[in-house]
C-alpha cells in the first residue's frame, strides 16, 4: 500500500524524546505526554507531504545542514500554538493605553515611545495595541509618534499579519468604535486594517531564545502573553530577565495573568493590580 493511505505509524518513545528534546532546545516549547499524538499528527502529515515514512530518516532531515534549517520551519509553524484575537486580554492592552496616557498628560515622552508585543501569532495583539496607542494619542491632542515591533518564530503567522486582512468572525467580536475606524470591509467579505495602524507595525521573524534575534533598541512597553506558558519555569525566568534589560527605565512588562507566578527581578516592580500582571523597570 503506498504510504499516503497507510496511517501513520506511532511514535516510539525514543522518537517521541528525540523530537521533543528538539522542540523544546530550538524554540523553549515543552509537550506533555498528552501531547503525543498531537505531536505524531502535525510531523507524520509533513512527512507524508515529503515522501517520508519513517520518523527518524525524517529527524535526519531536519539536523541537517541549511535545507535542514528549511525545513525546521516549516514544522515549526505546524508545532506552535498560533491561537490569537484581537483584543484578547482587555484589561492588559487599557493598561498600555493608560500607561502611555499618564505619560503623554505628564509630558514625559522625550522620544518616540516604542512597543515590543513577543509572540505575536497573526498580528491581531499588535494591531490592537496601535490602535488604542493611537487613540490616547489623540486624546491628548498629539500627533501619534510611536511604533511596534512585532515579533515571531512563524513565518505562516507573520505572513497573515503583513497582509492586515482578517475574516469578519475575528473582526466582529471588536469594539464598534475600532471596527469603524481602523477596518474597511474588502468585497471578498475580509476586513484590512487600516494604513495608519499598519504603517505603526513592524512584524520581524524571531526566536525568543535568540538572543541576537530581539530587538536591540531600548522599549517603554514589553508585551507578552499566552507564550511563556509552553515554556519551562526556568526559561520563563531566563527570557523574562533578558526582557528587563531592554527595557527603559521606567518601561514596562505586561505577561499573561499567572503565566509566570514566582519571577522576581532586582530592577523590576510589580504593579498592584488585580486584573493585570505588570512590572515597572526601576
Ligand atoms: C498562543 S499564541 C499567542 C499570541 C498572542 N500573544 C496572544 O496572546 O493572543 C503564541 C505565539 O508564540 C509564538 N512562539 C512560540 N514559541 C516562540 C519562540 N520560541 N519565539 C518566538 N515566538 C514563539 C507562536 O508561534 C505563537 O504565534
Amino acid at each position: 500500500m503506498i504510504w499516503s493511505l497507510q496511517a501513520a505509524p506511532d511514535l516510539t518513545d525514543k522518537q517521541f524524546d528525540q523530537w521533543s528534546k528538539l522542540l523544546e532546545e530550538r524554540a523553549g516549547i515543552c509537550l506533555s505526554d498528552q501531547q503525543r499524538v498531537f505531536l505524531q499528527t502535525q510531523v507524520s502529515m509533513r512527512m507524508r507531504e515529503l515522501g517520508h515514512n519513517d520518523y527518524t530518516q525524517y529527524y535526519n532531515r531536519i539536523v541537517d545542514g541549511v535545507s535542514g534549517k528549511v525545513e525546521w520551519s516549516v514544522l515549526i509553524d505546524r508545532l506552535v500554538v498560533k491561537e490569537t484575537s484581537f483584543f484578547r486580554h482587555r484589561p492588559s492592552i487599557e493598561f498600555v493605553k493608560n500607561y502611555l496616557s499618564e505619560q503623554l498628560q505628564a509630558n514625559k515622552l522625550s522620544a518616540t515611545f516604542d512597543l515590543w508585543s513577543v509572540g505575536c501569532s497573526s498580528g491581531e495583539e499588535p494591531y490592537s495595541l496601535a490602535m488604542v496607542m493611537k487613540e490616547a494619542f489623540t486624546e491628548a491632542q498629539q500627533t501619534p509618534y510611536f511604533g511596534i515591533i512585532a515579533s515571531d518564530i512563524s513565518r505562516a503567522a507573520l505572513t497573515i499579519a503583513k497582509t492586515g486582512l482578517y475574516p469578519q468572525r475575528k473582526v466582529e467580536l471588536v469594539d464598534q468604535h475600532y471596527r469603524e475606524n481602523y477596518f474597511t470591509e474588502q468585497e471578498n467579505g475580509r476586513y484590512k486594517i487600516s494604513p495608519e495602524i499598519k504603517e505603526k507595525v513592524c512584524f520581524n521573524h524571531a526566536n525568543v531564545l535568540n538572543i541576537s534575534e530581539l530587538p536591540s533598541i531600548n522599549l517603554d512597553v514589553i508585551f507578552c502573553q499566552n507564550m511563556l506558558i509552553y515554556f519551562r519555569r526556568w526559561l520563563r525566568h531566563e527570557i523574562l530577565n533578558a526582557f528587563v534589560e531592554r527595557l527603559k527605565p521606567g518601561g514596562i512588562l505586561v505577561i499573561g495573568l499567572g503565566e509566570v507566578v514566582d519571577w522576581t527581578h532586582r530592577d523590576m516592580t510589580r504593579i498592584a493590580a488585580d486584573d493585570v500582571q505588570a512590572y515597572i523597570r526601576n
